[in-house]
């Protein structure tokens, strides 16, 4: 059997992560099962140059948000794991109460109540306590709690580095293998030399 990711795009800023998930996905075994939700769409608008129809090309299978009679819905449709990325407050909100009013969300909660593996790349900024407690929520019921926060020892170059970063913490969860970006030990023997006398990090780090 095909193993199966589901991929939920809501309306937070940074749907370009999401975009980028699914071109990484298509080199792996993974079959892709795609939700996009309204206000995900409209930022595809709003922050890029894709237009939905030719994200949900990317996708092995496309779901409409609103409908709850989708095989994501239930349990008994077997996946290996969910990504929400990006994942606004509104979505995470669902998600940590199993408010299940639409499919992206209802389709995390399978992903909890099954014990599979939830990735919330959840983004906004600042953070209120509300949020903060939702989160705790999520993380509690067995979601990853993954933000787009980018690390800068890998030394990354353009916005794609940065944003495989992100990817590739996602891919390092889940078990899928990647090359996404340079890891902490190959980047110092990369930037030193193998003779690397002190483990302290230095500048660099
Ligand atoms: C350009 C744009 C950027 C947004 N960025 C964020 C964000 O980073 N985080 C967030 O929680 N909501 C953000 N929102 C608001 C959500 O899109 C809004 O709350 C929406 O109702 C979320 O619905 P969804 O979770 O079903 O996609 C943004 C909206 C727009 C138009």
């Amino acid at each position: 059997m095909a193993k199966r990711i589901v991929i939920g795009i809501s309306g937070a800023s940074g749907v370009t992560y999401g975009v980028r998930m699914l071109e990484v996905l298509r080199e792996t075994e993974f079959e892709t099962h795609l939700i996009i939700s309204k206000a995900g769409k409209l930022n595809f608008e709003i922050e890029t140059s894709y237009k939905p129809a030719e994200v949900e090309a990317m996708a092995d299978f496309v779901y409409d948000n609103k409908d709850m009679a989708a095989s994501l819905a239930s349990g008994s449709f077997l996946t290996e794991a969910m990504v929400v990325i990006p994942c606004t407050m509104k979505s995470l909100s669902g998600i940590a109460n199993s408010y299940n009013e639409n499919l992206l969300v209802r389709a995390a909660d399978v992903t909890l109540k099954e014990k599979r593996k939830l990735v919330l790349v959840v983004r906004e900024t600042p953070l209120h306590v509300g949020h903060l407690r939702l989160m705790t929520m999520a993380a509690e019921m067995g979601a990853h709690l993954l933000p787009p926060v980018p690390s800068f020892y890998h030394q990354p170059k353009t916005l794609e580095d940065i944003i495989d970063q992100t990817i590739g913490k996602v891919f390092d969860y889940i078990g899928i293998e990647h090359d996404l970006f340079k890891r902490w030990g190959e980047q110092r023997k990369a930037l030193k030399g193998p003779h690397l006398k002190s483990e302290t990090p230095g500048l660099l780090f």
